[in-house]
């Protein structure tokens, strides 16, 4: 115990000696300025210093967070980049859809974009082993155009289908959506250049060209014949909403 109370007490004590300077530093310059004209100005040009440091420590501060004089013009042209490309891809999706509307009804925006991908499918079969960048971008073009062709069915027709009692051909159709999405899985698998891409691309647009007969020539005109002008007229509203924010 004896020897613990002169430890703190030379703590306190060393404690005292590293805080007193700033103090003293401050009474001691303001003392030598009025006294010394030498010291004061070499006291001046510390406190000159310090101040400089402070300040350039408060620009360093500053700059962390922001751009600097700059900022306002980097952070204008970002904004107005980030505006152009959402602007843009508006742009795009309305373009989209606008030519799909008009395409008249739901049951005919969806089958021109069957005709469309069937034309993908034949581009793909014109293609030799080759080719295989242009076989990649055909295939992520028709994934592109089988997944929102499938989001509008299934999150529209289908439904419409449902409610109106044709649940064994929505469910039908609905399930071979699946064998698509195995399709596709199975063709990005095994590459563009393997020795059996274009049979299984074949295989794929006689599955798929079946199941769009299906639609276009049995469920479609069915649904469609018992339908009011006003329900006709919501399921394209809504499909070429779906289609929108698919595109
Ligand atoms: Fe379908
Ligand atoms: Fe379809």
């Amino acid at each position: 115990m004896a020897s613990r109370t002169p430890t703190r007490t030379q703590n306190r004590s060393s404690a005292t000696k590293r805080g007193t300077p700033r103090k003293t530093t401050k009474r001691s310059e303001s003392g030598s300025q009025k006294s010394s004209g030498q010291k004061g100005s070499s006291t001046s040009r510390s406190s000159e210093n310090r101040s400089e440091n402070r300040s350039s420590g408060r620009e360093r501060e500053t700059s962390a967070f922001s751009f600097g004089d700059n900022g306002g013009a980097i952070l204008g042209a970002a904004l107005a980049g980030a505006a152009i490309g959402f602007a843009a891809n508006y742009g795009r999706k309305f373009l989209m859809q606008s030519l799909e509307a008009t395409a008249g009804d739901w049951d005919e925006i969806l089958v021109a974009e069957h005709e469309a991908t069937l034309a993908v499918f034949d581009r793909m079969l014109a293609t030799d082993e080759t080719q295989t960048w242009k076989r990649s971008m055909l295939l992520m073009k028709l994934t592109h155009a089988l997944d929102k062709h499938a989001h509008q069915e299934e999150m529209v027709v289908y439904p419409a289908l449902r409610e109106a009692n044709i649940t064994h051909d929505a469910d039908t159709l609905e399930s071979e959506h699946g064998y698509v999405k195995t399709f596709l899985y199975e063709l990005k698998q095994m590459g563009p250049s393997a020795p059996n891409w274009l049979e299984k691309v074949r295989e794929f647009r006689t599955f798929i060209s079946k199941h769009m007969h299906m639609e276009e020539e049995q469920v479609f005109p069915s649904f469609k014949k018992d339908l009011s002008e006003e329900q006709n007229s919501k399921i394209t509203r809504l499909v070429n909403s779906d289609g929108f924010w698919m595109a």
